[in-house]
């Protein structure tokens, strides 16, 4: 039978994430109908307490009556129990409570799957981890540990971790969740490079100018700074989320789609990147938005009046290879911005000898959220009698293409992933080695220079030298009137 244990149930993560992907799973059939989920944690709480806790988020999975039957059945499938994290009792209890499931042989493929998910913070992942590996551990099953972010806050802690992880489970069995990896644009991306011949044909520094993987987000902190302020937004989300969409645009194409064969080659493109310093980013930290409706960063009670951790990074990254020497890599993030939206921008160089001197530049556009889309800004005719060129565009916007479709939430693709034993959508050890190798200079020059930010208003495009920045890189905003998606001639 299939065991799932949720480490961490009653946090947030859990309660957000992990039971809604596990439930949407169930909902659409992709769970065996016997299975079950446990939930541990240090709160003293019962299961009919745990579901109070859940429901307003499992909820937005059960619209049908139907639906409601299947929440029922369920959360009648799942059981909470309370213990400490670094002792063995609450795990012994644990233990006899998965050995009392019928054991028998169902035929389905998950029968032999136990999955740990740590839905925890990094202070006790390798307390818990030991526990699993001595009480839970049971290599009759494949045993499979979910990780979750932040894997340390530099190379030093990073590694402590790793080594630390490394003895109890092994790589294989490890899979280290970036949920950027799971959603569906960004796993497009190998299917669009690797299976179109035009597009696979013009990815290289001949034909493209600047690549822009940008993360936006309208939202501040908005009270719950604590965690933010410790990490800031280049560990937050530059060092994993957006660094994980750049390896997929430039690696080179895996002997196969196997998880070594991908992982291997999206580590030979970190392996090409140089550390990056303090002047190479540019930093910014929100103030309250000009018409004073929202409280700058300072300003927030979970903030230290001092912090000068950034909301915001721009930083340039060149993958120094034959493929892509000399094109800047532009990682743009930031909270309270005037967008919420992640996308991953290519922009083509000009045409050599163009016959129209003000045409545009080309772009592909793989927006990641919101409303998924891959579109291709370029140059038409205007029509009529006219022969002047204008930008257009070749939208594949998926809600207009696959009408109804059901674009699954990147926790129950991942999920799913580790459930069949895939693991090339998961950080391996030497991905999260070489992240931190490139981050972490400029990490530590941050701290301890105590460098300085530059201000920019709560709901505004963010720091003005981040344009500045891309204007100098090469990235060309065309003076040609574009609208998305309709355009009046
Ligand atoms: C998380 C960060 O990893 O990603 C958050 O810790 C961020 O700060 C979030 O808001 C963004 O994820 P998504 O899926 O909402 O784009």
């Amino acid at each position: 039978m299939l065991v799932v244990v949720v480490f961490g149930a009653s946090g947030d993560l859990a309660r957000r994430k992990t039971y809604p992907a596990l439930f949407a799973l169930y909902r659409r059939k992709y769970l065996p109908e016997d299975f079950r989920i446990f939930g541990y944690a240090r709160s003293e709480l019962t299961q009919e307490e745990l579901n109070a806790k859940l429901m307003p988020f499992l909820k937005k999975h059960a619209i049908t009556q139907g639906d409601q039957e299947l929440l029922g059945r369920f959360l009648g499938r799942c059981e909470y129990i309370s213990g400490s994290y670094n002792s063995p009792s609450g795990y012994v209890a644990l233990k006899e409570k998965i050995e009392a499931l019928p054991t028998e042989d169902t035929g389905h493929e998950y029968d032999h799957v136990r999955l740990f998910y740590l839905a925890l913070p990094p202070s006790v992942f390798t307390e818990v981890a030991t526990q699993i590996k001595s009480v839970l551990y049971n290599d009759r099953y494949q045993n499979r540990l979910i990780v979750e972010k932040p894997f340390g806050r530099d190379l030093e802690s990073s590694n402590a971790l790793s080594q630390a992880l490394a003895p109890l489970f092994q790589e294989d069995e490890l899979y280290r969740i970036d949920h950027y990896l799971g959603k569906e644009m960004v796993k497009n991306i190998m299917t669009i490079r690797f299976s179109n011949l035009f597009f696979n044909a013009v990815w290289n520094r001949d034909c493209i100018a600047n690549v822009q993987i940008v993360f936006k987000e309208t939202l501040g902190v908005e009270g719950r700074g604590g965690y933010f302020d410790e990490f800031g937004i280049i560990r937050d989300v530059m060092q994993n989320h957006l660094l994980q969409m750049l390896t997929v645009v430039a690696m080179e194409r895996p002997a196969t789609l196997d998880a070594e064969d991908v992982r291997n080659e999206k580590v030979k493109v970190l392996r090409c990147i140089r550390p990056l310093h303090r002047d190479e980013v540019i930093l910014g930290q929100y103030r309250g938005s000009a018409d004073g409706s929202h409280a700058g960063y300072l300003d927030d009670e979970t903030i230290p009046s001092n912090s000068n951790t950034p909301t915001f990074a721009m930083a340039t990254l060149f993958v120094e290879n034959e493929r892509w020497s000399g094109v800047p890599f532009v990682l743009r993030c930031g909270k309270a911005l005037n967008e919420q939206k992640a996308e991953i921008r290519i922009q083509f160089t000009n045409v050599p000898g163009c016959l129209f001197p003000n045409a545009a530049r080309n772009e592909l556009v793989i927006r990641v959220q919101p409303n998924e889309a891959v579109y291709m800004k370029l140059m038409v005719k205007r029509p009529g009698f006219d022969s002047q060129p204008i930008v257009s565009d070749l939208d594949l916007s998926y809600a207009d293409r696959y009408v109804g479709l059901h674009i699954p939430e990147a926790y129950e693709a991942l999920i799913l992933d580790a459930l069949r034993g895939d693991r090339s959508n998961f950080v391996r050890a030497d991905e999260l080695q070489n992240a931190w190798r490139i981050f972490t200079p400029l990490l530590k020059e941050i701290e301890e220079r105590h460098s300085i930010p530059a201000e920019y208003p709560y709901g505004s495009r963010g720091p003005a030298a981040a344009d500045e920045r891309l204007k100098e890189l090469g990235f060309l905003r065309h003076g040609l009137e574009y609208s998305w998606p309709k355009q009046q001639l």
